[in-house]
C-alpha cells in the first residue's frame, strides 16, 4: 500500500512508519516538526514538511494516489491542553477536520487515527472497554474524542474505512527510535533520565489513591506493538465502518512498580520523593483490548513491562554515553 503517515517524525509515528516500510509499504511522512525530529523519519520514507491543515496544498494531485493514511500528528500534552485549550482545538480538531476532508475528497479509502485512553476520563470500572462512557477530563482528551466523532461521520457519509486506536500508556523503543520529548512529562522517560543522572530526584505524584500501594496504576504497552496494530488496522478497515479499538495489555502497574522495574533493569537506585497528586490523573487506567484481538487479530508480542523499560533504556543509555 502507499501510506501517508502524519506525525511520522514523532515517537509513535516514526516507529509506525518504520514498521510499515519493513512490511513493504511505501511511506510518505507529513510532519511540521513542532514536536517531532527530522532524524526520526525512517530511512526509506519520503518526508514532507508541513501541517496537516495544509495536506491538500502540500501534496496536491498526489494525495489521490494514497491507499491509506495513518494520522498521528497532534499536540499531546495533557497539562498544556489545560493551560492552552485553543491550541488543542486548532492543532488537533481543526487540523484533523481539514485533513480528513482532504483525504475524503481525494478518495483515500482508509484512515487509521491515534486516539487515546484520555477520552474515557475517570472510568467507572476497569478494565475499560470501548462501550465505556466517554467523559474526558481535559481538552487533550476532548480534542481526540471530537476527532473520533469526525471519523464516525465521514465513514457514514463518504463510505470511508476508518479506525480509531485508543492507546493506553505507550512505552519502549524500536529500531533506534524512542521517546524524545522536548518537554518530558511521562513516567518512564523521566525515571530513565534520573537513572542516567540527567536529573536529580524524581517525584511520585500522589500516594493516596485507592490502589494497592496508593500510587496510580496504568496499562503499559510496547510502542512496537502499538505500531503493529496500525498495520493491522489498515488491512482490516472496512468501507462505511468506523471501528474503535483500545490498545493495551490488560494488566496494570503502579507508579512504584514501574520505578522498581526501572531500578531492576538499569541497576541504578533512584532518588524518589512523594509529592501531591497531579491534577487530572485517574487512579487506574487498564484496557480491555479484546476487540482489537477479535477484529484486528492483534496480539501484543512484548507485553512485559521489563522488556519495554529495557528497550527504552538501551536507547537512552547509548545516547547518554555519546
Ligand atoms: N508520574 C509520576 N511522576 C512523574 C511522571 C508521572 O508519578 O514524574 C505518574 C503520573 O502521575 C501517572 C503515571 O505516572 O500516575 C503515568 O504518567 P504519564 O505521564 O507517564 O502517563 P499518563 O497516564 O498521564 O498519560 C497517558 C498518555 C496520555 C494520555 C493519558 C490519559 O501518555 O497521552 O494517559 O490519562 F492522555
Amino acid at each position: 500500500m502507499k501510506v501517508l503517515v502524519t506525525g511520522g517524525a514523532g515517537y509513535i509515528g516514526s516507529v509506525t512508519a518504520a514498521r510499515l516500510i519493513e512490511a513493504g509499504h511505501a511511506v510518505t511522512v507529513l510532519d511540521d516538526l513542532s514536536t517531532g525530529h527530522a532524524d526520526a523519519v525512517p530511512a526509506g520514507a519520503r518526508f514532507v514538511h508541513g501541517r496537516v491543515h495544509d495536506a491538500a496544498e502540500l501534496l496536491g494531485a498526489e494525495l489521490a494516489s494514497f491507499d491509506g493514511a495513518v494520522h498521528l500528528a497532534a499536540a499531546s500534552l495533557v497539562a498544556e491542553s489545560v493551560e492552552n485549550p485553543g491550541k488543542y482545538q486548532e492543532n488537533n480538531v481543526v487540523g484533523s477536520d481539514r485533513l480528513i476532508d482532504a483525504l475524503a475528497r481525494a478518495g483515500v479509502g482508509r484512515i487509521v487515527f491515534s486516539s487515546t485512553a484520555a477520552v474515557y476520563g475517570e472510568p467507572e470500572c476497569v478494565p475499560i472497554d470501548e462501550d465505556a462512557p466517554c467523559r474526558p477530563v481535559n481538552p487533550y482528551g476532548e480534542s481526540k474524542l471530537a476527532i473520533d466523532h469526525l471519523l464516525g461521520d465521514v465513514a457514514e457519509r463518504s463510505r470511508l474505512a476508518t479506525v480509531s486506536l485508543r492507546y493506553f500508556n505507550v512505552a519502549g523503543a524500536y529500531a533506534g527510535l524512542g521517546e524524545r520529548h522536548r518537554q518530558e512529562s511521562h513516567l518512564i522517560p523521566i525515571a530513565l533520565q534520573a537513572a542516567l543522572g540527567q536529573r536529580g530526584d524524581m517525584v511520585i505524584f500522589g500516594e493516596d489513591y485507592p490502589t494497592p500501594d496508593g500510587t496510580c496504576v496504568r496499562d503499559y504497552i510496547h510502542v512496537a506493538d502499538i505500531a503493529a496494530a496500525h498495520l493491522l488496522a489498515l488491512e482490516h478497515a472496512r468501507p462505511g465502518v468506523h471501528l474503535i479499538c483500545n490498545l493495551g495489555n490488560g494488566s496494570g502497574y503502579s507508579v512504584r512498580e514501574v520505578l522498581a522495574t526501572v531500578e531492576q533493569v538499569t541497576g541504578r537506585v533512584l532518588d524518589v520523593r512523594v509529592a501531591g497528586r497531579r491534577a487530572g490523573d485517574p487512579a487506574v487506567l487498564v484496557a480491555s483490548a479484546a476487540r482489537a484481538r477479535r477484529e484486528l487479530g492483534w496480539v501484543p508480542e512484548r507485553p512485559e513491562l521489563s522488556v519495554m523499560v529495557a528497550d527504552a533504556w538501551k536507547l537512552v543509555a547509548a545516547k547518554g554515553a555519546r
